[in-house]
């Protein structure tokens, strides 16, 4: 049996502590809260990206009666990004607001959107800085999607010589 040990680095942080564009990329991320449909869940998740060029793109969770039919905020962000041009996206920044707030750890990514966010990542070969935020102004950065997403799938990823083969 091998063990893969998957190590990386995260940065603990107050909104305080941020400095622009990134104050700015959180306040959006927190505007994009109001948005959020979550009737099923009342977990309201607010997600901003920033792009290279200094704009913003915002997005929130989007529920369903069927529930697999409902849109993380990331993806609904991520989705309106155009990938026919060359404006990469620099960070992401996800914040919540729980109608009972019994969670205080700053909100991570799900499964899907890591995918999602790496898929970006892969296709623009610049990595894509994650801040995870709570609403009390507690914020994690990670500084590469993959960080998040070990043994992962990706066009990148099939191109890797696979030195773990036997
Ligand atoms: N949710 C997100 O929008 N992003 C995440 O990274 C985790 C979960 C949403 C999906 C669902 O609408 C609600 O939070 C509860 O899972």
């Amino acid at each position: 049996m091998n063990t893969f040990q998957h190590q990386f680095n995260y940065t603990s942080l107050t909104f305080q502590e941020l400095v622009e564009p990134t104050k700015q990329l959180v306040k959006f991320a927190e505007e994009a809260l109001a948005k959020s449909y979550a009737p099923y869940s009342n977990f309201h998740v607010g997600c901003a990206v920033q792009l290279q060029d200094g704009t913003f793109l915002t997005g929130a969770n989007h529920e369903n009666a069927a529930y697999p039919a409902g849109i993380c905020a990331e993806r609904a962000a991520l989705a309106s990004l155009d990938m026919s041009q060359q404006n990469f996206v620099v960070a992401i920044a996800i914040t919540f607001k729980q109608d009972a707030s019994l969670t205080l750890n700053p909100i991570t990514p799900c499964g899907i959107c890591r995918q999602s966010i790496k898929e970006v990542q892969d296709w623009q070969e610049k990595p894509i800085i994650i801040y995870m935020c709570n609403p009390l102004g507690n914020i994690i950065r990670v500084d590469d999607a993959n960080h998040l997403l070990p043994f992962s799938f990706g066009k990148n990823d099939l191109k890797t010589p696979a030195s773990i083969l036997k």
